[in-house]
């Protein structure tokens, strides 16, 4: 079995702590190869019964662009209707996606309707699916990080419009939008963080039975 060292290990920690959810791209485009790398890691993310439910679209096109970004800017503004007060103001001084400058924006999807694994594990929990390709877009995450690459989340968006602007099969459910590009500055604190929203927990609490 392969052995990993100290060094290694270290790399890996400073990895996940260095691993952010990114807004602020600068637009230059993303090597070929280099996202070719982001995707290879998909491959090799484990998923319930070996079902491998993930399916990738990059949008690529100019109008496929526009019509999520419309989305978002509606989610978003519908979204900050829920808000009110002080809450409100801070909400609309967030930056939720960096869909305008992300030179790759891809959009995963889980098909809630392959047949590959024959059933395995989804029978009690169907949901399962969904969370093997969350799993899959975490390896992808940290491996664009290893990059110098920044990955941003985006979930704030009408996922039956972006499926049908799309044109994907009605089995496929979004999982995530995904932002991906050159980063314009790193830090080690998220940004909902360092804008007041939320915090990181600085302990993990674990109850024991
Ligand atoms: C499932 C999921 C959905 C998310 N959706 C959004 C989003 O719509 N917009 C956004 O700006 N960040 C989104 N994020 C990023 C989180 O805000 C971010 O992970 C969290 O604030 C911690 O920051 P960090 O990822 O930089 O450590 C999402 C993250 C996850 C895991």
């Amino acid at each position: 079995m392969e052995q990993f060292s100290d060094e290694f290990r270290a790399g890996l920690h400073n990895l996940m702590r260095w691993r952010r959810d990114v807004r602020h791209f600068r637009t230059d485009p993303v090597p070929e190869d280099t996202l070719k790398q982001c995707f290879d890691s998909i491959v090799s993310a484990p998923s319930v019964g070996l079902s491998e439910p993930w399916r990738i679209v990059r949008v690529t096109s100019a109008n496929a662009r526009a019509q999520a970004l419309e989305n978002f800017r509606a989610a978003n503004a519908d979204a900050l209707a829920g808000y009110s007060g002080d809450q409100a103001k801070r909400y609309a001084a967030l930056k939720l996606s960096g869909m305008q400058d992300a030179p790759e924006q891809i959009a995963v999807f889980c098909d809630d309707a392959t047949e590959k694994g024959q059933g395995l594990g989804v029978a009690t929990m169907p949901q399962m699916r969904r969370y093997s390709v969350v799993a899959a877009i975490t390896q992808m995450w940290l491996t664009a990080r290893s990059l110098g690459l920044g990955l941003g989340w985006v979930s704030v968006l009408d996922p039956a419009r972006l499926s049908r602007d799309l044109e994907v099969s009605e089995d496929w459910v979004l999982i995530g939008y995904l932002c991906i590009g050159w980063p314009k500055e790193a830090s080690l604190t998220p940004e909902l963080e360092t804008r007041g929203w939320e915090v990181r927990s600085p302990h993990l609490h674990i109850e024991s039975r």
